[in-house]
């Protein structure tokens, strides 16, 4: 079986780090949840990866490499736009040949793994599998009604959802998949959507088998569920310091400093993580953070918050909390006057001030 992970889409909800940096390398706990996907096709025994690509095509394949340090073999494959998930398997169609494959979006994240289903999918002879979850919002998935442990209804983005059983960014296929993407036209938004393939596979009476995910999932795309996620992520490691934490330091719970991280003179209350080459010092760092490689937080309170590489935090007046921070940020108070706020947010940004 191969595994087909997509790696392309235009990111829009993560904007503005989608500017300038692939969503599905915004980290978790430190790593990009591309590399939690790559690593659960390795641990289901899925070593033959496909990743599709689009504009940000040279940062995923610098991230990932030809897929050895994951112990797989990698492949890339070129989509020209992002013009849906049924689309990205068109474009695959000579990659993955008559091959069965699991397609996974590469900002999902389940706990648990995928194992169980893989192993499920290979002693069955139906032409798919899918993950289904329950949702409170069904209206931004895809919907899939079931009855007797048979689909009987599949919609993409209802307006009025018959139920609250959303389709998880992660499938199991035959080729038959590939005449399905085929016979489809674009849907209202322009895309090819996976949904109307499946859809095609039931309307031609092949079988479809639903699986109900018992552990939670999270679809990255927006700066809450990045955050859900990296909470979740956080809640299961275990404390290491290979960093150096000074005696006039409060270290709470499972903290891990890595190797060649500094802290000095703070409160450090886990669950969270500093990365490597990071300085915390004077500082208070609380639950669900996880302070990327070579940042600086210096005299500041942080919490429930993500940092990327590089950033800098100083002098900052009031608790940081709930936040995603990118790469080579700048946060620090200004001491002249006047007393005003300067700002160079990109985009998209979204400041909230006391
Ligand atoms: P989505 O989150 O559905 O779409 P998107 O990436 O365009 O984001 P947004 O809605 O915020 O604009 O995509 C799910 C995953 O599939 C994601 O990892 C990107 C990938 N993808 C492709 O590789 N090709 C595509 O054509 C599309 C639409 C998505």
């Amino acid at each position: 079986m191969k595994g087909l992970v997509l790696s392309g889409g235009k990111g829009t909800r993560l904007r503005p780090l989608t500017y300038t940096g692939a969503k599905q390398l915004v980290p978790l706990a430190n790593k990009p949840v591309l590399f939690y996907v790559v690593e659960d096709l390795v641990s289901a025994g899925i070593t033959d990866i496909g990743i599709v690509v689009g504009d940000t095509a040279e940062q995923i394949e610098a991230a990932v490499g030809d897929g050895s340090a994951f112990g797989c073999q990698v492949s890339y494959i070129r989509q020209d736009r992002p013009g849906g998930l049924a689309h990205a398997v068109l474009t695959a169609r000579h990659w993955l040949g008559e091959d069965r494959f699991v397609m996974y979006l590469g900002d999902n994240f389940i706990q648990g793994g995928i194992g169980r289903y893989v192993e499920s999918f290979r002693s069955s002879s139906a032409a798919a599998h899918v993950l289904l979850y329950h949702v409170p919002n069904p209206q931004d998935f895809g919907v899939v009604e079931v009855s007797d442990g048979r689909i009987i209804s599949l919609e993409e983005k209802p307006r009025d959802p018959r139920s609250d059983l959303a389709l998880v960014g992660i499938y199991f296929f035959d080729h038959g998949i590939h005449e399905a993407v085929r016979a489809i036209e674009p849907s209202w938004r322009g895309e090819l959507e996976i949904t109307d393939a499946i859809r095609r596979l039931l309307v031609t009476g092949l079988e479809v088998v639903p699986h109900v995910l018992d552990g939670w999932f999270i679809d990255t795309g927006k700066m809450e569920d990045m955050l859900d996620a990296n909470r979740l992520v956080l809640q299961d490691i275990k404390r290491r310091i290979d960093g150096r934490v000074a005696d006039d330091c409060t270290v709470q719970g499972n903290v891990v400093v890595e190797e060649g991280a500094e802290v000095i003179g703070s409160t450090l209350r886990g669950p969270l993580i500093i990365g490597t080459g990071a300085c915390v010092e004077g500082s208070y760092v609380g639950p669900f953070t996880a302070i990327g490689p070579y940042c600086t937080v210096r005299g500041s309170e942080i919490e429930h918050t993500i940092v990327m590489q590089r950033s800098q935090i100083v002098d900052v007046p009031h608790r940081i909390e709930d936040s995603l921070i990118g790469c080579d940020v700048t946060v620090s108070r200004s001491h002249s006057r006047p007393k005003a706020y300067k700002m160079m947010l990109g985009d998209h940004s979204k400041v909230g001030i006391l």
